[in-house]
């Protein structure tokens, strides 16, 4: 049994075009949250906490592990930095407007406890594909693989889930200026179907050679976000342990023992970072139920 907890029912959810992220920065010392009456969309939205908020919440702890996300200092140059925020609300559904209301309604609840940092927009780019114009998710664990790679399994945090929260920049002129082959090279996947490259021909630099790893296995939630002027990516993921974004992270920047770092990163920049922990729908219920009071 993966998980003792019933875990947000958002983090599966997978029917809805159009998402809002929007991170807020919390006054010192909440014991609780206001914003009861908006956990009604449960299904549809997923809620997590920065360890500064989840360490002072008087209903939930901290799992082992979490931790403000710092930034990474690759090889070449590479980096990505950190932006740690209190709150994460991830919204998705198929009525943009009704989206823009309900985060509306979240600024408004949290008006006088917290300030909105961070907002983007996302939406399902064809048949799921990031603005590479590569699929993306394809490789993500299937049935009951998901729940093992994003949910934390036992303990009194069993249901829960580590985040992690990106938004990048792509450099699209730069990526489409090369062939198709090369592309898929710098993927590691096929661009029409994508089937991933056999073993004799995936560099070792490829997306799916650096992030393929056995004991890494998340479970991503990505959409496209930005404008013409800045089209990206909000990079998206839950695992059932923070570590395993390190062991990513090290590969894909040139930190791991090879020394080699991700092609990827050559067309497309981080510009936030955050890590959270999404806790299980009755530890969440506790958040919003308890006195907000600061402490
Ligand atoms: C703009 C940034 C990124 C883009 C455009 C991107 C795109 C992709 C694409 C197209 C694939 C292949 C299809 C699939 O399996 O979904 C993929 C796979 C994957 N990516 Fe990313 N990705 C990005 C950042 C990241 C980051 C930051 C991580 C980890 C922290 C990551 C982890 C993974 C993993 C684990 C896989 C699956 C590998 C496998 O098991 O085959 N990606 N990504």
């Amino acid at each position: 049994m993966h998980q003792a907890g019933r875990s947000q029912a958002g983090i599966f959810q997978q029917d809805g075009r159009h998402h809002v992220f929007l991170e807020f920065d919390c006054l010192d010392g909440m014991r609780g949250l206001p914003g009861r009456q908006l956990l009604t969309h449960e299904g549809s939205q997923v809620i997590a906490f920065g360890k500064r908020l989840t360490d002072s919440l008087e209903s939930i702890s901290s799992p082992p592990g979490l931790r403000d996300f710092t930034a990474v200092k690759g090889t070449s140059g590479l980096s990505a930095p950190a932006t740690q925020h209190d709150i994460f609300i991830w919204l998705q559904g198929n009525e943009r407007d009704e989206l823009f209301a309900t985060a509306l309604a979240w600024c408004e609840v949290f008006g006088l406890i917290a300030d909105l940092a961070a907002e983007n927009h996302g939406f399902v780019f064809r048949d799921s594909r990031d603005l590479t114009g590569f699929v993306d998710g394809s490789g993500n664990p299937k049935g009951d693989a998901r729940m093992e790679a994003a949910l934390i399994n036992a303990g009194e945090h069993a249901g829960g889930s580590f985040v992690l929260a990106q938004r990048w920049v792509h450099d699209l002129a730069a990526f489409g200026k090369l062939q198709v082959a090369e592309q898929e090279h710098v993927i590691g996947r096929t661009k029409p179907d994508s089937v991933e490259l056999a073993p004799h021909i995936m560099p070792r630099d490829a997306h799916v050679a650096r992030t393929d790893l056995p004991d890494a296995k998340i479970y991503r939630r990505s959409t496209p976000v930005g404008g013409v002027r800045d089209p990206g990516l909000f990079f998206l993921a839950f695992s059932a342990d923070a570590d395993r974004y390190r062991v990513l992270l090290e590969s894909m920047y040139g930190l791991a023992e090879d020394g080699c770092h991700d092609r990827l990163l050559v067309y497309t920049t981080p510009i936030s970072g955050s890590f959270y922990y999404a806790p299980p729908v009755a530890g969440l219920a506790a958040v919003f139920g308890a006195d907000t009071c600061t402490g």
